[in-house]
Formats: structure tokens, sequence, C-alpha cells
């Protein structure tokens, strides 16, 4: 299984302002296939609180300020992520809690699939019986 790792990204520094990027083949360990992003989230709230059956996500803070909760079935590790260039790579069956938006902040995410509700795994128990049939 693959693990949960920040993805350092390029950053051209500029005193014009300074730009970061990430490309197909280039930097992420999957395909981008979609793209979506979380804002306007108020002060404080919490999003998330899901799995994915085959997804692969990456996640970066645009702007202000979150943490991401990976949970593998066994242990919890909070990332927090407030930097524009670097982000959170989230491998499938994982359970991911998104906490603590800041006002204003702006989480961008990549995925390796189409939308597809059927991908989702939105029961926690489901959730840990299927992460534990994966590791037999
Ligand atoms: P969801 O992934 O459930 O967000 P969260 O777990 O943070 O609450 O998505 C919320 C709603 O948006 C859900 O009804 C499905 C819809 N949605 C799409 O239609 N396309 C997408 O790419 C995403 C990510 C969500």
């Amino acid at each position: 299984m693959n693990e949960p790792k920040i993805i350092q990204l390029p950053k051209i520094s500029d005193p014009r302002g300074n730009l970061s990027f990430f490309e197909n083949d280039n930097q992420l360990p999957f395909k981008i296939r979609r793209s979506y992003w979380i804002y306007d989230v108020p002060g404080g709230e919490n999003r998330g609180g899901h799995a994915y059956k085959n997804t692969e996500e990456f996640i970066v803070a645009l702007s202000g300020s979150f943490d991401v909760v990976l949970d593998n079935g066994t242990e919890k590790k909070t990332f927090a992520l407030n930097r524009s260039y670097y982000g959170l790579y989230v491998p499938k069956l994982y359970w991911r809690e998104m906490e603590n938006f800041s006002t204003n902040s702006l989480a961008m995410i990549v995925s390796s699939t189409d939308y597809n509700a059927e991908d989702y795994i939105r029961d926690y128990n489901e959730f840990l019986s299927k992460v534990k049939n994966e590791q037999r």
C-alpha cells in the first residue's frame, strides 16, 4: 500500500510574486483526472469524513491553513497544510478528515479519478472492515 506523504513542489521565487506548479507525470504519483476546490469554509469548520475505494488525491492549501487527519484503520496522523508550495498525497483507503480551516482558506484537490459517488466509503465501520479484508 502507498503511504501518505508531503510532496514539496517547485517554487519559483520572484520579487513579483512566487509561482509553484505540478503537472502530469511529474511531482505526483498518479495522473490527474479531476480538480476541485473547497472555499468559503467558515473558520473552524470540518469537512471530509470519508475514504475512497480507489481514488488517490493530492491536497494543497493554496491560501490559509487547515489540517488533514489521515487514518489507515490502525493509526491516525495529522498533517498541517499552510503553504502553497507543498501538498499532501492521500493514497486510496485512508479515512480523511479536514479540520481547523482558517477563515478565507482555499483547499485545492486533484484526484486520480472522475467523480463517482460509488467510490466513497462514508461509513467508518465499513471502512475498517474493507481495510482489514485488503490486508488479508
Ligand atoms: P464531498 O466529497 O462529499 O465533500 P465533503 O466530504 O468535504 O463533504 O462532496 C460534497 C458534494 O459535492 C457531494 O454531494 C458530491 C459533490 N461533488 C461533486 O459533484 N463532484 C466532485 O468532484 C466532488 C469532490 C464533490
